[in-house]
């Protein structure tokens, strides 16, 4: 369907629509296929590139997303091929594809998703590798994500407490990352505001100073997201806000002399972003907590959003 296809398009909302993002680096970078990523609800604006010979897939852990589902309207209406990655046996979305792969994660109790990101992720990059003949090759970085996962969990849970403690009372949060690691930036941030209330805003790395670097201050903390591939760069980008007084919190496989707070997570090539958000996840689910924010009842959401 891949191959056949004139025309793709990775479609979610929220956090599936971090993954849509996530998705398109790694088909680009490892089976130099070019994916266009669109947050669901302004899908029926691409209606006129839409055909037969189009592939949409739609990402979603209910399979209920209202958004997510107009969007899918939109595309059988336009006859395109359809396939829908998706955590909910016998979901709405489920029965409008094509073809439906499901992620297998089990039910995910906490409103955030979570689990079931990572999950997207791992499906998606197994997808990109076989589509250039290296399944086996996905399924061993994926193994050895795994294997690092614990370490990575256990090597910082207790610091990432503590230093939820000494951040919690900070206005904003800025993420900042480059390639794989800019959408790793977007769902962190997500992830910060939906459970701790703390506004936070993720950006690609060199964008920062195209503007929002005005609200760069003394003691603003900055998460540095920073890769093998991409550390000269970020780097730079995180001294410009560092020479503004930002705190700079790091999270790479090695660490550098700018940060003021290390989280060491192992490089795992084009696999960074499952690993990459775990901590981050960890920090918010701690951030919540030093502020009295019960993690399991965040204000204002629902699991499923199942109104426009
Ligand atoms: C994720 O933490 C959010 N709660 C939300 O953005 C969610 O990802 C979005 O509503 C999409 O949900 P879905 O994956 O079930 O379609």
């Amino acid at each position: 369907m891949f191959r056949q296809a004139k025309g793709i398009f990775f479609i979610g909302c929220g956090t599936s629509y971090h993954a849509c993002v996530s998705a398109a680096y790694v088909f680009a970078h490892t089976a130099g296929i070019h994916v266009n990523t669109v947050i669901a609800s302004e899908f029926s604006n691409y209606e006129k590139f839409l055909t037969d010979k189009s592939l949409v897939v739609a990402l979603s852990q209910s399979g209920e997303t209202a958004d997510l589902l107009d969007a899918i309207r939109t595309a059988k209406r336009k006859e395109c091929q359809t396939i829908s990655i998706v955590n909910v046996v016998g979901s709405t979305l489920t029965r409008h594809c094509d073809l439906n792969i499901l992620m297998n994660s089990g039910p995910e109790i906490c409103v955030l998703s979570t689990k079931s990101y990572t999950s997207q992720l791992a499906i998606l990059l197994m997808l990109a590798y076989s589509m250039s003949g290296r399944l086996n090759e996905g399924k061993e970085l994926i193994k050895k994500v795994c294997e690092n996962v614990s370490r990575v969990i256990d090597n910082n849970l207790e610091t990432l407490e503590s230093l939820a403690g000494e951040l919690k009372e900070n206005r904003d949060f800025f993420l900042i990352g480059r390639d794989l690691a800019y959408p790793s930036a977007l769902e962190g941030a997500l992830k910060i505001k939906e459970v701790s209330y703390i506004h936070a805003e993720g950006f690609a790395g060199a964008e920062l100073k195209h503007g929002t670097i005005a609200l760069i201050d003394r003691g603003v903390p900055v998460i540095v997201l920073s890769t093998e591939r991409t550390r000269y760069l970020i780097l730079s980008n995180a001294m410009e806000v560092k020479a503004r007084g930002a705190y700079l919190i790091g999270i790479d496989s090695v660490d550098n002399e700018l940060f003021d707070y290390f989280i060491k997570v192992p490089d795992v090539n084009h696999a960074n972003p499952i690993l990459m958000i775990i901590p981050i996840q960890i920090f918010a689910y701690y951030l919540a907590l030093a502020r009295g924010c019960d993690p399991d009842k965040p204000r204002n959401l629902a699991k499923s959003v199942t109104v426009k």
